[in-house]
């Protein structure tokens, strides 16, 4: 068993965005939280953050790059050794560039599934590694997407690695169930990051147009009429790594303000 004294979850993509929001809600709940990142600059931002909210040794930086298999798993140790115990791993990383059919190449398709879909199976590999030597089980939490359940236009690839995610969620819970470990996704709609703003800029000069006119076609698909903050999706992950969420594993939870029903 490990021995640190709060519940220790490690997250990845946490420098921006909603790994960050996330990184963030789940020390208010109370973990200790690994800000994993391949962006270390960032992650040293937000983890001195958390540390001058939370308290000295409430998070840690962590350079990670999660197409790496090697380096996740040397990444995860690093914060088992640190904070003494693992309990959720966060599989949040991802990159979400437009992915048209006609012209996106080689190289940026194996880029987007080696970090999507590769990320998340070496975090999912990493975290079970750690539970098992730690001799307990855990929660494992992937970022799918609401183009993981229905398709976007111009997100082909890009949505193919979200569903893969969902695929792998589903199987992963099956395997894993009998070592006491949960995994389910999480499926943001549209989010206010820096990632989204750089789609609905894309959107916008296709068209002749601005940002602000790129994020206003989004909106139109949305039954809120809004876009998401980064926190809506951070309290969903704050139910999936708490413990009323025991009962539940291989599920997808949609968090999309009502697109995708
Ligand atoms: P973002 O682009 O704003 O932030 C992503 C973070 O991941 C950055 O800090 C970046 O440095 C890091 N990162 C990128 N590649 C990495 C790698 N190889 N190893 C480690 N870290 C890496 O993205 P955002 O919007 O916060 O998205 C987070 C997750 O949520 C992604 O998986 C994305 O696909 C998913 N999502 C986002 C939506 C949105 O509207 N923003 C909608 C649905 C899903």
């Amino acid at each position: 068993m490990g021995n640190a004294t709060k519940k220790v979850a490690f997250i990845t993509g946490a420098g921006q965005g909603i790994g960050e929001a996330i990184s963030y809600r789940l020390a208010t709940d109370g973990f200790h939280v690994a800000v994993a990142d391949f962006n270390l600059d960032t992650a040293t931002e937000v983890a001195k953050a958390l540390n001058s909210k939370f308290g000295d040794n409430t998070a840690m930086p962590i350079k990670v790059d999660v197409s790496d298999r090697e380096g996740v798993m040397k990444a995860v140790d690093e914060a088992v050794a640190h904070f003494g115990d693992l309990h959720v791993i966060v599989n949040n990383a991802g990159l979400g560039p437009q992915t048209p059919i006609e012209t996106f190449t080689y190289e940026d398709y194996r880029k987007v599934y080696d970090v999507n879909v590769g990320g998340t199976y070496w975090g999912i590999q990493a975290a079970v590694k750690s539970f098992r030597k730690l001799g307990h089980g855990g929660k494992i939490i992937n970022a799918s997407s609401q183009a993981g359940h229905v398709g976007n236009p111009g997100l082909a690839v890009y949505g193919g690695t979200k569903f893969a995610i969902r695929g792998i969620t589903q199987t992963a819970a099956k395997d894993l169930a009998p070592l006491g470990i949960t995994v389910n996704a999480f499926c943001p709609g549209i989010v206010k990051t820096p990632m989204m703003m750089g789609i609905a800029e894309q959107t916008g000069k296709e068209a002749g147009k601005d940002t602000e006119w790129g994020l206003k076609q989004f909106s139109q698909n949305i039954t809120l009429g809004r876009l998401s903050e980064p926190s809506d999706v951070a309290a969903c992950v704050s139910y999936l790594a708490g413990s009323d969420s025991d009962y539940m594993t291989g599920q997808a939870l949609i968090i999309d303000g009502g697109m995708v029903f």
